[in-house]
Order: C-alpha cells, then structure tokens, then sequence
C-alpha cells in the first residue's frame, strides 16, 4: 500500500453476472488496495463506487440505472457532508452503452469497457479532475500484448487455484448473444506467454489453473516462430509444468469440440474430468435460428465421444428456454437432450431480448409465462439430475483441493476433480493442498466428507448416450 499520510479512501466494488466479471472485480480491487484504497462491502462510506456490469441477463441495462439512481442519493447526501465519492460504470453493460450512460445518469464519473482496467489509477485521476471519462475502445491483439500481467490472471498470493485468460472476445453470433458486440473479436494470446505465466502462477503456489476465454476452445495461439497452436497443444504443454496439479478450461462451444481435444481429455491426466459445453437447445430448428452451427445429434456425439475417452466425465451446459419461436413440441426435445446426456450440473434462463441481437427483433417472443413454466421444468430435471450426479459420488474416496475456509470453524471448502463444491472436517494446516476426502454425505448441490487415507477410485456407470431416433 502506497503511504498517503491520509486516511484511505475506500473503494466498493459490485459485481454483476459471469465468472469473468467476478475475477475482473477482485483484480481491480487488488490494483485499488495497491493504491492505498481501503475495499469496503457496502457503498454509504465509499469515495468510489464502481458497478461491474454484466449484459447477458434480462434487463441488465435497466438494473444498473436504478441502481444508479440510488447511487444519485448517497452521492447527493455525500456532498452535503462535504465528501465527493465518483461513480464509476464498468464492464459489458458500460461497453455497450458508452456515453449515453452519462446521459442518461450524470452521476456517473467513469465509464470504462473490460480491456482498460489495467488503466484504472489513471483514469480516476482524470475523473478526480473533473472530468466525465468514457473508455470504451475495443480490444485489439496489439491493446492485449499491451496489459499488464495481472490483467491476465487472477490470483493471490495465498490462492491455490488460479484464473488465467488465453482467449476473449468472439466471432460466433449467437442470434441472442451480445458477447460479440461487447467483448468484440475473438483473439488468442501466445501460447509463450501463457506458459510463462503459468510458470509464474505455480511458482507462487497454484496448484490448479482454470483456462479462461468466452470461446476458449477456439484459442489458435501464434507462437514466436509464427507456428499456430490449439488448445490441446497448450493444455498438453502446460500439462508438462513440474508442480501443476490440475487444469481446467471453460467455456466452450461444441463447433470447436476436436477430436484432438476429445483425445485430451483421454490423455491428459492432470486436464480435471469436467466439461462446460453449452447446448442452448435441443431443437435443431431453433438451434439454426440461434446460428449455434450445429445439430442435437451432433452435439451428443461428441457426449458419446468424451464419454468413450473419459467414462467418468461430469458434464454441465447451458441453456435458453423460450427462444422466440420455440414450440412446445421444441422445448421437449430440450427435455430429450438432457435426459440423454445425465448432467452433473448446469445453468439455465428464459431468453431475454439483448437490443442489437438479431432475435431481439422476431415477432415470435415466447409469451412470459410460457418461458416462466418451462424454465421451472427444465430446472426441476436438471436439479434432479445434479442431485443424482452427487449421490452417485458417496462414499467415494476423491482428491480435493482445499482451497479456502470452510462454513464452520474446522471445515475447510474445496473442489473435487468434478467441480462439486465439497465441506471437509480439516485443520487450516491443510489449506492449499489436495488430500484424499470420503464423500460422506451428498447434497443437492455440495457434498460433505472428511478426510481418508486410501485410495478407493469413484465408480460411475458410462452412461450410454442414445443416439437412436435422433437426427441430424
Ligand atoms: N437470453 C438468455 N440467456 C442468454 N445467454 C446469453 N444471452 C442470453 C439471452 N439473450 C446465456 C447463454 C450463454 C450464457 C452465458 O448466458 O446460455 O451460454
Ligand atoms: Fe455468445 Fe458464446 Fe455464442 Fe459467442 S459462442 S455469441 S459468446 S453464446
């Protein structure tokens, strides 16, 4: 921290939405702490407030300017008191709407897209100034080589596990999705790069990297000689770093589902038996209407394959109810994919119109409590099918990582190689490292267990994905 000879000023950060969003936040926190500022959870004390904003849920937009015009108030009653906290507005929702943010919220101070965080101090320093910052370019290979490592990967110095983006950005179009127009193109950093600060990550005690991107199994990273790499090529060279216990890569798109990846998962040890590949639908009209690119039976062909090269696999998706058009008829072969496939987990929503997206303009919208009726179906079956996922994982001897405290004092939380979040009975002493734990107790969505000394491998059924009266 630098010394100021003032009191900190104190900094409150909210986080909207995904994974990516959540990381950003605590990296911007970090580089705030190092600027002496004090990060606080609630905003009534703060000098500055930044809202980190995410577009893909239902009226993203409309959110942060009510929650905007509450932030109005306390800067108001702030003045009053002779304090002059800034507003700041960052991530997709900012991307997206630029200056019309101040227009519309002249409290705002600072708005500023994903790809300038690293840029933060400087720009609070002009807000300081007094003047209204919008920074909303679009990311570039060059803008990219040009941040900062802690940009790059989220760690601290006491994390066991680590975030490290390879890949942002995306060129697919989903008809719903405003990714593409927010994160902009899609591009891959170079596979050195990586490598090195993965060397780094594990070299400050990571023990397991989740590779990141919004289409991370499209990374094509160019290496120095101008060579062309794939994400097998880099999972397999990360894979060869002495220390490294675990990887893992999200989020996915079945188009860019390999048969060389499919391998990975086969022959690479340390790659965790876990997968995030969205489906969206089951119905391959509405999955043409979306622009996924591919069928139902495409998609659970490649269940089939990953089944066959990782019998134990846990496998999670996404989905979107009521697309507009979707017909009942539609919406059941949704319910047919996932009772085929048998989910360890995932996420579900009603499709929401993004303004720009090319489904945001049909005159078929699903009628809301259609969508409403839907998504609680489809989350029943998927609850149901989580549950059974953990239940089937009982009194099994699994590694896990034990990567933070735990909900009760001598319980420390971690991960199986499944991604299910697991309580265990064990001193602070073990924090940090991976120990053999007995599932002994399944929930819906965690398991409980304690820790054991043998080694009993879980037992799970390959399930058979039926690809019969399916077609493509
Ligand atoms: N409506 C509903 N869900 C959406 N997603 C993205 N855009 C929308 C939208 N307009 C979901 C998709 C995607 C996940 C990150 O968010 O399922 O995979
Ligand atoms: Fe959005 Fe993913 Fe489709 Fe890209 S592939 S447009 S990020 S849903």
């Amino acid at each position: 921290m630098k010394p100021t000879g003032r009191p900190p000023e104190k900094a409150y950060i909210r986080s909207y939405g995904c994974q990516m969003n959540v990381y950003d936040s605590e990296r911007m926190a970090d580089l705030l702490a190092s600027e002496g500022y004090e990060i606080i959870d609630a905003p009534g004390d703060a000098d500055l407030v930044i809202l980190n904003t995410c577009h893909i849920r239902e009226k993203a937009a409309e959110k942060v300017y009510s929650e905007l015009g509450r932030l109005r108030i306390n800067k108001e009653r702030a003045r009053a008191e002779g304090r002059n906290p800034l507003i700041a507005v960052a991530g997709c929702v900012a991307q997206a709407e630029g200056e019309e943010m101040i227009r519309r919220a002249p409290a705002v101070d600072l708005v500023f897209g994903p790809q300038v965080y690293h840029r933060l101090p400087r720009l609070l320093a002009r807000a300081r100034a007094g003047e209204k910052v919008i920074e909303t370019e679009f990311p570039t290979e060059e803008k990219f080589d040009a941040l900062p490592n802690d940009r790059r990967s989220v760690t601290s110095t006491r994390a066991a596990t680590a975030f490290l983006t390879i890949q942002e950005g995306c060129d697919k179009f989903c008809t719903f999705c405003v990714v593409p127009y927010t994160r902009g193109a899609e591009f891959s950093r170079s596979p050195e790069e990586i490598l090195d600060e993965a060397h780094r990550l594990v070299a400050a005690g990571v023990s397991e990297i989740t590779l990141l991107g919004q289409n991370v199994n499209a990374f094509h990273g160019v290496d120095g000689a101008g060579r062309g790499h794939d994400l097998p090529d880099l999972l397999k060279a990360l894979a060869g770093i002495d220390g490294l216990a675990r990887l893992r890569y999200t989020t996915s798109h079945p188009r860019d589902m390999t048969q060389k990846l499919v391998a990975a998962h086969r022959d690479i040890e340390i790659l965790m038996p876990y997968l995030h590949l969205p489906i969206q639908s089951g119905a391959d009209r509405i999955l043409d209407a979306m622009n996924r690119k591919h069928t139902a039976a495409e998609y659970l062909a490649i269940m089939a394959d990953i089944r066959a090269a990782r019998p134990d696999i846990a496998i999670s998706s996404d989905f979107i109810v009521g697309f507009p058009g979707e017909t009942d008829a539609e919406f059941e072969a949704t319910l047919r994919v996932v009772e085929t496939v048998g989910y360890a987990q995932a996420y579900s929503f009603k499709y929401s119109p993004r303004p720009g997206t090319p489904a945001a303009d049909s005159n078929e919208q699903v009628p809301e409590p259609v969508k409403a009726e839907r998504l609680a179906r489809l989350q029943a079956l998927l609850e149901g099918q989580q549950f059974a996922f953990n239940r089937a994982t009982e009194t099994a001897i699994l590694p896990v990582l034990l990567d933070r405290a735990g909900r009760k004092d001598g319980q420390l939380a971690g991960r199986t190689p499944y991604l299910q979040a697991i309580q265990v009975e064990a001193p602070v002493a073990l924090l940090g490292t991976i120990q053999q734990v007995r599932v002994t107790k399944a929930g819906p969505h965690s398991l409980f267990g304690s820790l054991a000394d043998n080694t009993v491998p879980v037992k799970f059924e390959a399930r058979t994905v039926q690809l019969e009266g399916v077609t493509s």
